[in-house]
């Protein structure tokens, strides 16, 4: 059972909801019904459970006619179980229809509503939904479960046009903004059909000002692909995603099978979306600190177009799996740069990944259990707590691991395609995705690829523990290497006065930013630099001003390391001004940027990076605010 939800999925599951909906940017809002069509899975079923989170619930209808229901005690994590009574005598088989009315309530953890000055234009409100990994039932009462699929069909209402992770109806994306309606004054109803049944988790919705993009259609392809975001950013996000994002899909297609969910659109958010990217079906969301114009993130996109089959068509089944959603995911992002790149691309974004994963790793080392692959949830525990890259890294190592203990891409990608063609549509557990995975080879390999599989170490993969990997990965380290040689240069530089120091601006050149993410985080291997040789460093590579937020971070994480230096005091506070936006509003609430920072200005100087928090906390996404605030220790 799924340890994050209190619904009782296995008596009786949604098949369809209907989402009518209103939005009030005036009371920051959303009010409406969700009509549940449900399947009876067990005889006599008395009732049915729902999660809710903050949601102020004023009517419960099931058949028409009006019910008896009980909004239970709220749990700290799980929020509280909607309990509504059924008829007597319900059969297996049958369905039944459920509506209950409701509204948000200020308290709704999945939704951040902006105010004009947080968006880019600064004239109207902005509203987007966050629901990975448990917050749709803070929008709505449903089964918030991995392993229950639903269809959707949702009418919203909203002044400014409203997008939703579904194939839109009416009125038509490439028609007038706002169906010819005036922006920001009159009512919309925009409607949105999701016929792929998706788990609770990828419900999503934006309303604000934004305008749409087509990609150029990619040769016969049956699916289109475009972008959304603010006018004022429409042609810098276009151009930034517009080369990669079909040519990404098509590669997909090919090492993989044909994409099912018809539309693969981009939503560009204002900066206070708490992730990179985030798989709503049909519509990824991405942070707008992608838009670097160099095209260097796009890996981000790559991601999140591969979660279509390894996430939102092979699903997890709850929060103990969520490493077969993170960890394949990211094996083929990688495979995707080896064959759209190379080799050398793909071992490199291995190589960076390890560093993550093993600061990830030593951050849990007082909470061991979320150092394993396969973490044994208990009844009510946060996922949000045990969110690191670990399941990705862990995961997509382990997955390379098999690939190489195999015997390569020739025999593994054949199974790939078994694997999603098998699972394409179902929530499967860790243990049957390794049932098939020797099923597969037992028939398609015989002994021999049976023996090479049992000579993995399952058990050091799934349950060890630690700060490094059951096998020592060897990556293709070519693009790596004059980043690395840089770094050392800096290394041994470090007992000489600045002012003799012989490095040029042009040290970077012909670097891309993952290259320069290499080389700052290389340098953060080494004992920390003298404080003049990170000031200096700063003022040559103008690491400390660019827009790229991945660099950016780096150097802050190698400038904060030393507390004891007069770089760390200087660096905290301009990493402070940095994260709120310099105080405008636009937060960049990233998480992998904004708690990093957060906790590396802590470690400096732990008024600095409270006080800045507190000043700002109402700009950060409700979800970034709880985990910055567990961060600072300010809650538990
Ligand atoms: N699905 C995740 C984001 C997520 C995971 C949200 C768990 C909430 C709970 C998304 O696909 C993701 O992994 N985003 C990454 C991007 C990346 C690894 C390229 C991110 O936001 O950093
Ligand atoms: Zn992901």
């Amino acid at each position: 059972m799924d340890p994050t939800s209190q619904a009782n999925y296995h008596q009786i599951a949604t098949d369809h909801v209907l989402l009518k909906w209103d939005i009030d940017f005036d009371k920051r809002l959303i009010c409406g019904t969700s009509t549940h069509d449900l399947k009876i899975l067990e005889d006599n079923v008395s009732e049915v459970i729902f999660d809710t989170l903050n949601l102020d619930i004023s009517n419960v209808n099931v058949e028409g006619s009006a019910a008896t229901y009980n909004v239970k005690e709220k749990h700290p994590v799980m929020g509280s179980a909607l309990h509504i009574s059924l008829p007597s005598g319900l059969r297996s088989g049958s369905s039944i229809k459920v509506t209950v009315e409701y509204k948000t309530t200020k308290d709704c953890v999945a939704l951040q509503w902006l105010d004009k000055q947080q968006t880019q234009g600064k004239k109207f409100p902005f509203l987007f939904s966050q629901c990975q990994p448990i917050y749709a039932r803070a929008m709505t009462p449903v089964m918030d479960t991995p392993s229950v699929k639903i269809k959707y069909t949702a009418e919203v209402t909203s002044v400014l046009p409203a997008l939703m992770s579904a194939i839109r109806q009416s009125p038509p994306s490439d028609g007038p903004a706002h169906g010819g309606k005036e922006i920001g004054k009159d009512a919309v109803t925009y409607v949105y059909h999701q016929p792929v049944p998706i788990p609770s988790y990828l419900l999503a919705i934006a309303s604000g000002n934004v305008v749409y993009r087509a990609f150029p259609p990619y040769e016969d392809k049956n699916w289109t692909s475009g972008i959304w975001a603010e006018p004022e950013l429409i042609e810098a996000a276009y151009w930034e995603f517009s080369e990669d994002t079909t040519r990404f899909l098509a590669t997909d297609e090919k090492l993989v099978v044909p994409y099912k969910f018809g539309v693969y659109d981009i939503l560009v958010l204002p900066p206070s979306f708490p992730y990179g990217g985030m798989e709503n079906s049909c519509l990824t969301f991405v942070t707008p600190t992608l838009l670097t114009g160099d095209r260097t993130l796009v890996d981000v996109i790559a991601h999140e177009i591969t979660h279509s089959y390894f996430g939102n068509g092979v699903t997890h089944a709850h929060a103990s799996h969520f490493w077969l959603n993170e960890g394949w995911t990211t094996y083929m992002e990688r495979l995707l740069l080896q064959v759209i790149h190379s080799p050398a691309h793909r071992g490199f974004s291995y190589s960076i990944g390890y560093k993550g994963l093993v600061d990830d790793l030593a951050q849990y080392n007082n909470r061991p259990k979320y150092q394993r692959l396969l973490v044994d949830f208990e009844k009510g525990e946060d996922p949000d707590d045990a969110y690191s890259r670990v399941p990705y890294d862990k995961g997509a190592n382990l997955i390379l691991h098999i690939e190489r203990t195999l015997g390569g891409l020739d025999v593994f990608l054949p199974y790939v395609r078994d694997y999603v063609e098998t699972f394409m549509g179902k929530s499967i557990t860790t243990q049957q995705w390794k049932a098939h995975l020797y099923g597969y080879y037992t028939k398609n390999g015989g002994e021999e690829k049976v023996k090479a599989l049992d000579s993995i170490d399952w058990n050091a993969w799934f349950y060890g523990e630690g700060t490094s990997l059951p096998v020592t990965m060897e990556y293709d380290t070519s693009l790596a290497k004059a980043a690395y040689d840089l770094a050392a240069r800096w290394d041994a530089s470090r007992a000489s006065d600045v002012s003799r120091l012989d490095f040029k601006e042009s040290d970077l050149d012909g670097f891309d930013s993952n290259q320069k993410v290499a080389f700052l985080e290389k340098l953060q291997s080494y004992d920390h630099l003298p404080s003049s040789h990170v000031e200096y460093l700063a003022s040559l590579y103008k690491v400390s001003s660019t827009h790229n937020a991945e660099i950016r971070l780096r150097f802050y994480q190698l400038s904060l390391a030393d507390p004891s230096t007069p770089a760390a005091h200087k660096y905290a506070e301009e990493a402070a001004n940095w994260i709120i936006g310099n105080g405008t509003g636009m937060v960049i609430g990233r998480m992998k940027f904004c708690r990093d920072v957060f906790r590396a200005i802590y470690g400096v100087d732990q008024k600095l990076a409270v006080d800045t928090f507190m000043k700002e906390k109402n700009s950060f996404h409700p979800i970034a605010r709880r985990m910055i605030e567990k961060d600072l220790h300010l809650t538990k």
